[in-house]
């Protein structure tokens, strides 16, 4: 197979890129195109059309050279030798055209896209930045506020937007080859002097300056420490200070700068880590089963958050609710979800139809009968579970999937209670469903091959980035949530404030700290688990501080305090003067002295009960892959993306680093909080890091 097929139509020279799955600029892609120009420009052909194979016109550079020795030709001198050409050359752009992609494309001399083309530079979310012209190239084809936000914002656009701001010259809605073939004929004997985008001068007007302004601080605050976008910015506001070549200087000197950087790695490697959780286990084999239609048991928050997951990917789904008003009111709250899409233009009115008419309620198990995929969402208590489970196994066809959204509870123990164990697994959504990427697949000790290839195919049907998790008190995320949030509450205890540790998660790079989530979520709801288990002395004396709260109303937004209190109006946040009483008083009780406690104590404390946690699950088998922990902190919990996760964060510090502190950590009392992991112990005496374990496993 050639990387770049050459063919002639008639006057002009065709150049496929035929790469699968994505046509990423690999180093064959990019000697084809520059022996294919060489060939055309020699051939006498009139014009070059350059296009993808498959669908694709070119997803980007080849993410997996990164960090190798370059090869030549780069990618950039390619681009510089299409723009060069003698003749006129036409990129044909349609599905993915990203990255690299786009790059070819501007060096190309016309642009024709297909309207559902996917346009974008998505290089900031790998912690880079377009390196092949795209920072300078783009500011001299479309106006600086449109060039800046698809470079430091990495969203792609479809093709009609792209036309809308002048990125391509025509869009078309059939083949979009055949399309750029004629176009170049109707251009091949015109002059194309001027579409030669580097050549173009560029200014600083007083119009871009001021659109330029207070730009670094809304990135700064959208990135909470990602170093990429403010980058990319200062290299497109660089497209209108320097010469076309200072300012290609300067954006290969930061893309160099970048791609080394810790950030880039971490981007990088939860890129890799996402792709290689939704792949079927190693011992699982078969196909996936057919789903054409699913039920969901229970239409509240949660139930009707995963029945517009489906509902949104064209999928048919009956909701089960226990009365008719109740599966009303679920229903209204999904179009009431919908219909604000819908007023920000995310969808139209129509998808807002055409999603409600996919979306059947019902008070009988009965209309599960045909239900391919039958999803429970009731109330968390095992009896429960077991007697809905029971009510599915009396009505679901042989062959449907049965899964439990259970965060916490035994589906081993759910399975067996059902007549059809092989079929039953976990579906973890997070709230909301239908926005949170997150879906841990829970494998029971009895699930059939088919039934998890089924969910991991129901997940990509439906964009969720699917993990598969072993079954314990939490999977993976919650699991791992315990020691942590338990590190929050003794921090506390010993003297930090919760602004003082909210801040430092926040400078970690967390949206929030956990105090801020707690109060979101509401104390009430951790108050009642607790009550509801029996806890040992060690646990209740963390927790304390949190009962007090709820026993004295302080139950968090909702009721304007909790770990803060809340502005009725601006519900901007502030010290709680009588949480600071009940912490006081609870240390007084316990008998502690408050001491002083910096910010790097409190991120080794609570990242790393993370870390240690993640060891555990990883040697008992719970996850497969450290880099699978990685994507469930990315999508369950907001962790910062550009610090790949928890995992990945302890191979940036160093293992040894990490475990010599939770030894110290588990001495004494730290006993009865911290077990060091062994495997974190075992790779941090080898010098090994997560990764390198990952690797070495699979
Ligand atoms: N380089 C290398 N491999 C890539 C790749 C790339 N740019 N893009 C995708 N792949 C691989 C994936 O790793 C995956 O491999 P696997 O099957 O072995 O796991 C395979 O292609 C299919 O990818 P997906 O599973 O993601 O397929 P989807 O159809 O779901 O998504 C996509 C396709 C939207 C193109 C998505 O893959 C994507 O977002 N890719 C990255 C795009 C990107 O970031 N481009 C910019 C690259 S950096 C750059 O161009 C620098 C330049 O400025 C110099």
């Amino acid at each position: 197979m050639t990387a770049v097929e050459m063919n002639r139509e008639g006057d002009v020279a065709v150049l496929l890129i035929n790469n699968p799955p994505v046509n990423a600029l690999s180093h064959a892609v990019r000697m084809g195109l520059k022996l294919g120009l060489e060939f055309a420009d020699g051939s006498g052909a009139k014009a070059v059309v350059i296009a993808g194979q498959g669908g694709t016109f070119i997803a980007g550079a080849d993410i997996k050279e990164f960090g190798q020795p370059p090869k030549e030709p780069g990618l950039g001198d390619v681009i510089d030798l299409i723009e060069a050409c003698s003749i006129p050359v036409v990129a044909a752009i349609e599905g993915n055209t990203l990255g690299g992609g786009l790059e070819v494309a501007l060096g190309c001399h016309y642009r024709i896209a297909n309207v559902k083309a996917r346009v974008g530079l998505p290089e900031v979310t790998l912690g880079i930045l377009p390196g092949a012209g795209g920072t300078q190239r783009l500011p001299r084809l479309i106006d600086a506020p449109e060039a800046l936000a698809m470079i430091t914002s990495g969203a792609p656009i479809d093709g009609r937007k792209a036309k809308a701001i002048g990125l391509v010259d025509e869009i078309i809605e059939g083949n979009c080859v055949e399309a750029a073939i004629a176009y170049a004929h109707s251009i091949a004997d015109k002059p194309f002097d001027d579409r030669r985008l580097s050549k173009r001068e560029l200014s600083l007007s007083k119009v871009i300056s001021l659109q330029f302004e207070g730009v670094d601080a809304q990135i700064i605050k959208r990135a909470r420490g990602a170093i990429a976008p403010l980058k990319a910015a200062e290299c497109v506001k660089a497209a209108y200070t320097l010469p076309y070549p200072e300012g290609i200087a300067k954006e290969r000197e930061t893309f160099i700068e970048l791609v080394a950087s810790d950030q880039s790695k971490a981007l990088r490697h939860i890129f890799f880590a996402e792709r290689a959780a939704a792949k079927a286990p190693s011992d699982v084999s078969g196909t996936p089963r057919d789903v054409a239609s699913v039920g969901i048991i229970g239409g509240g928050t949660m139930g009707g958050g995963i029945a517009m997951t489906f509902a949104d990917a064209g999928i048919p789904v009956t909701i089960i609710e226990m009365s008719d008003e109740a599966s009303k009111r679920g229903i209204a709250m999904m179009e009431k979800n919908w219909q604000r899409s819908a007023a920000r233009g995310r969808i139209s009115e129509k998808d807002v139809e055409t999603r409600m008419a996919l979306v059947t309620g019902s008070t009988s198990y009965d209309s599960l009968k045909d239900a391919d995929l039958i999803i429970e969402a009731v109330f968390e208590t095992m009896a429960i579970k077991k007697d809905v489970f029971g009510k599915i196994d009396a009505v679901a066809k042989p062959g449907a999937v049965l899964a439990s959204n259970t965060s916490y509870l035994d589906i081993n123990e759910i399975a067996a209670s059902t007549s059809r164990p092989r079929d039953v697994l976990g579906m973890h959504y997070f709230s909301p469903a239908n926005i949170m990427r997150l879906l841990e697949i829970v494998r029971t000790d009895e699930t059939a091959d088919d039934a998890l290839l089924t969910a991991l195919a129901i997940a990509k049907r439906t964009r969720k980035n699917a993990v598969v998790a072993g079954v314990c008190h939490g999977f993976i995320g919650n699991r791992m949530l315990t020691p942590y949030a338990r590190q929050a509450g003794l921090l506390l205890l010993e003297g930090a404030s919760p602004e003082q540790v909210d801040s430092a998660l926040t400078k970690f790079g967390f949206a929030m700290g956990v105090f801020s989530v707690g109060d979101l979520a509401g104390l009430d709801i951790g108050y009642k688990s607790r009550k509801d288990r029996q806890l040992e002395p060690h646990e209740v004396r963390v927790s304390l501080i949190a009962d007090r709260l709820v026993e004295a109303g302080h139950l968090g937004q909702k009721s304007g305090s909790g770990y803060y209190l809340y502005d009725k109006e601006t519900r901007a946040r502030s010290e709680n003067p009588a949480a600071t009483d009940i912490i006081n008083a609870v240390r007084e009780e316990l008998g502690i002295t408050p001491r002083a406690i910096d910010e790097n104590e409190i991120i080794q404390r609570t990242q790393f009960a993370l870390i240690n946690e993640g060891a555990h699950i990883l040697a008992e088998g719970i996850a497969q892959r450290s880099s699978d922990i990685d994507v469930v902190y990315n999508h369950g919990y907001a962790y910062p993306r550009w610090r790949g996760g928890p995992m990945h964060y302890g191979d940036s510090v160093g293992l040894k680093i990490v475990a010599d502190a939770v030894v110290k950590f588990a001495e004494g009392d730290g006993a009865l909080f911290w077990k060091p992991a062994p495997l974190l112990l075992e790779l941090a005496e080898n010098k090994m890091t997560f990764s390198e374990h990952d690797r070495h496993n699979q």
